[in-house]
């Protein structure tokens, strides 16, 4: 290898100001090595695993993937669009969420036009900035002893830092790493004093979670606010993460906006089937939604029993904050196959996140406390 040649001192501007993404554990390695015994805490997945009918329906089109899959993904669309009462035109589709809330900074951020999200917001959001040359603002979050949402985003304060020339704010609802939420009331409140030319976008990734009074989506808010674009993936509740898909919900202006930069085949032809299918998979989803409620809440009190802080959640994880340095506590679990996610990147070290994993994984994070 040519040692003197560094392409890192080409990269843009942009690009400059990033750092690659941490994958955390060398995930296969891990499974080698402690086999069905390793409980994979650490990712937000769904223990569950997807729906038989999205099995079924991937498969089947294994057979066709030599063939380009459908660039306009127009079965899923217009199967998302009966399922949730919106018109296909403001439906676009995502190799994951993440891939559309990067889209969206590329398409309406830059330099002149800011980014605003909550400190302890999805990692995804300043980065989503950074690429696209944007300067992004994070705003405080509530404190950590609040009584509803510790480390939850403060609307009232990310409002205040919205000036003419916002282009975009990114709040995640519920919130990764937090579990944080915030009402459809308190949404609304929010947007009515949001200028028409900033885009407002909630992340929904873990939509079909929530259960707590008051919260629902911020879908119902689409019409009568145009600025508003929704988000939603297939990664967790439908246990899809490994096909990547995703969608988004907007006004048809902001999606004929993101067309012009979509990688027209974004998503592969065995997501877009399995995804439909699962969408019409009603009883699958209630099962997953009823035994995250379950299993979370159990999760929750046996840490509390055994003196930890636990905080509240509408996702399929809960942060533990331990009031001291995590690593050590990350460390000790990591060594017994438990994989527990230490959130350090966010600068909250002294937490760690904890998937809402099956019974027996739950069980052996349990067994093994230090
Ligand atoms: C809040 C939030 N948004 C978006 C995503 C991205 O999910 P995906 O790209 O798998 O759709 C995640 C994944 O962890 C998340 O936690």
């Amino acid at each position: 290898m040519n040692t003197a040649f560094d392409a890192a001192t080409l990269a843009n501007r942009a690009t400059s100001a990033l750092r690659a993404y941490d994958p955390g554990h060398d995930l296969p390695a891990l499974r080698l090595r402690f086999g069905a015994v390793l409980s994979e805490l650490g990712s937000n997945e769904n223990p569950l695993g997807p729906s038989k009918l999205a099995m079924r329906a991937a498969t089947r089109v294994l057979e066709d993937i030599w063939r380009y899959p459908d660039p306009l993904g127009a079965s899923l669309k217009a199967k998302l669009s009966s399922e949730l009462g919106v018109p296909v035109s403001g439906i676009t589709l995502g190799n994951g969420s993440h891939e559309l809330l990067m889209l969206m900074a590329q398409c309406f951020a830059d330099a002149e036009h800011p980014v605003v999200h909550s400190q302890f917001g999805f990692a995804v959001f300043p980065i989503a900035a950074a690429a696209a040359g944007a300067r992004s603002i994070a705003v405080p979050a509530l404190p950590a002893d609040h009584p509803d949402a510790p480390y939850g985003h403060d609307l009232p304060a990310i409002a205040a830092a919205v000036t003419d020339d916002t282009r975009l704010v990114y709040l995640a609802n519920p919130n990764n790493p937090t579990g944080t939420w915030f009402t459809d009331a308190a949404l609304e409140a929010f947007l009515s004093t949001i200028p028409a030319q900033t885009l407002v976008v909630v992340d929904e990734a873990y939509h079909e979670y929530v259960d707590a009074e008051g919260l629902s989506s911020g879908l119902h808010l689409l019409t009568r606010y145009p600025n508003l674009i929704v988000t939603r993936t297939f990664s967790k509740a439908y246990a899809l993460a490994g096909l990547r898909i995703g969608y988004m919900l907007s006004h048809p202006s902001v999606a004929a906006v993101c067309e012009r930069l979509r990688e027209s085949f974004n998503v592969n032809g065995v997501a877009l089937a399995a995804a439909e299918a699962a969408l019409g998979d009603h009883e699958h989803r209630a099962r997953v939604r009823e035994t995250n409620r379950r299993d979370r809440a159990w999760l929750a009190g046996e840490l509390t029993a055994r003196g930890l802080r636990v905080l509240p959640s509408q996702t399929n994880f809960v942060l533990v904050d331990l009031g001291r340095d995590a690593a050590a506590f990350e460390a000790h679990l990591f060594e017994r196959g438990v994989i527990v996610r230490p959130m350090g990147g966010y600068r909250l070290p002294h937490t760690v996140r904890v998937s809402v994993g099956s019974r027996a994984e739950l069980e052996r994070l349990l067994e093994n406390l230090p």
